[in-house]
């Protein structure tokens, strides 16, 4: 079959979206896929990644797609595939099996691209729209996670015209939740966007900084507990999800929370897996992540992120419906510490999608 491996995007995380499909261009088995590289610039052009792309991190700098080529033949000797008009739908999806969106964040696990491909009749990897759509807005997300009889924390959503026009009242509910809060654009990922506030003032400066991001925003009650994550993956036929073991995130150096920097910039994050907390917790914990998976209708691959608080209680922090796809990220660390490699994960991901 002839894969599409599609980077990049027009967001935030276009850099980790390189380089988790630099991990997936490195492990996919080429005897068995014809692989095709295209990136989504910073701009919207489509292209087809040639050979001077870069998919790592140089210098502390995050990849960007090259869309300075020009339009590349398919590997088969087939047509290009290309446009360079941003905003144009170039690929001719006719000529592909499938394909992976290796990507974050909005126009890319937010349910956009998973509906234009819907529309060209071309099958992908991952969740579908809605899951995907919900998985992204943070407050959606939640709704459904509560309705499924999830664990989730107190949060206020700050809408646009709110802000603008009833600041105080926001202000007041926002107070109730106590400090600090965690406050985030509704719809972002990779930690950006986001920040700690412990007062009015610095509510006000967060929300903005959100804002940024998104004008919809999420303003979290601080959850202190310990940091653990799952992944599940769906099963092939009519057998239920599989939750990985849970891992714990750990955060070295100074870092208020697990930031953008901690996250990719840095070696400031580590993972033991399996996390160390009690059988039982760690059963609960992997069945929820089944049912977050299951409540939002996810498909493929996502990641449940929890808290483990020191009363005991768990968490839902938040699904992730493409999580980071790097060999080292944390999703494809807790499957290959369960039992299946990169590879082999990578592999599982494009038969379900081709099935
Ligand atoms: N949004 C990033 C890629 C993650 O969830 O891993
Ligand atoms: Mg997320």
């Amino acid at each position: 079959p002839r894969v599409a491996i599609v980077f990049g995007g027009r967001n935030s995380e276009h850099g980790v979206s390189i380089l988790g499909a630099g991990s997936v261009l490195e492990a996919i088995d080429r005897s068995k896929y014809e692989v095709v590289p295209v990136g989504i610039a910073q701009d919207g052009r489509w292209v087809i990644a040639a050979g001077e792309q870069r998919y790592a991190i140089e210098d502390g700098a995050m990849p960007v797609v090259d869309a300075t080529g020009t339009a590349l033949a398919l590997p088969s000797g087939g047509e290009a595939l290309v446009a360079y008009e941003a905003g144009s739908i170039p690929v001719d999806f006719g000529q592909v099996d499938v394909v992976f969106p290796v990507m974050h964040g909005p126009f890319a696990e937010d349910g956009t691209i998973q509906g234009l491909l819907e529309m060209a009749g071309v099958r992908y990897v991952g969740s579908g729209v809605l899951a995907s759509a919900v998985g992204m807005d943070k407050g959606y997300m939640k709704m459904v996670l509560a309705a499924a009889g999830l664990p989730v924390g107190p949060y206020v959503v700050v809408r646009d015209r709110d802000w603008r026009t009833a600041r105080e009242r926001v202000l007041k509910e926002v107070e109730e939740l106590g400090w600090p809060v965690f406050v985030k654009p509704a719809r972002a990922g990779s930690s950006q966007g986001i920040s700690k506030a412990n007062d009015r003032q610095e509510l006000e400066r967060a929300v903005e900084f959100a804002r940024e991001h998104d004008p919809k925003v999420l303003v979290e009650a601080a959850i202190v507990g310990r940091e653990i994550e799952c992944a599940v993956l769906e099963s092939p036929g009519d057998e239920a999800p599989r939750a990985s073991l849970p891992g714990e995130v750990l955060v070295h150096g100074d870092h208020e929370f697990f930031d953008f920097e901690a996250k990719y910039i840095g070696d400031e994050m580590s993972l033991a897996v399996p996390a160390d907390i009690p059988a039982e917790v760690a059963e609960e914990l992997r069945a929820m992540a089944v049912r977050a998976f299951e409540a939002l209708g996810c498909e493929g691959l996502s990641r449940v992120d929890f808290f483990y608080t020191e009363d005991g209680g768990l968490v839902l922090n938040e699904i992730n419906t493409m999580p980071g796809f790097t060999s080292v990220s944390v999703a494809p660390q807790l499957w290959a510490a369960t039992g299946v490699p990169y590879a082999e994960l990578v592999d599982r991901l494009i038969q379900l999608a081709l099935n």
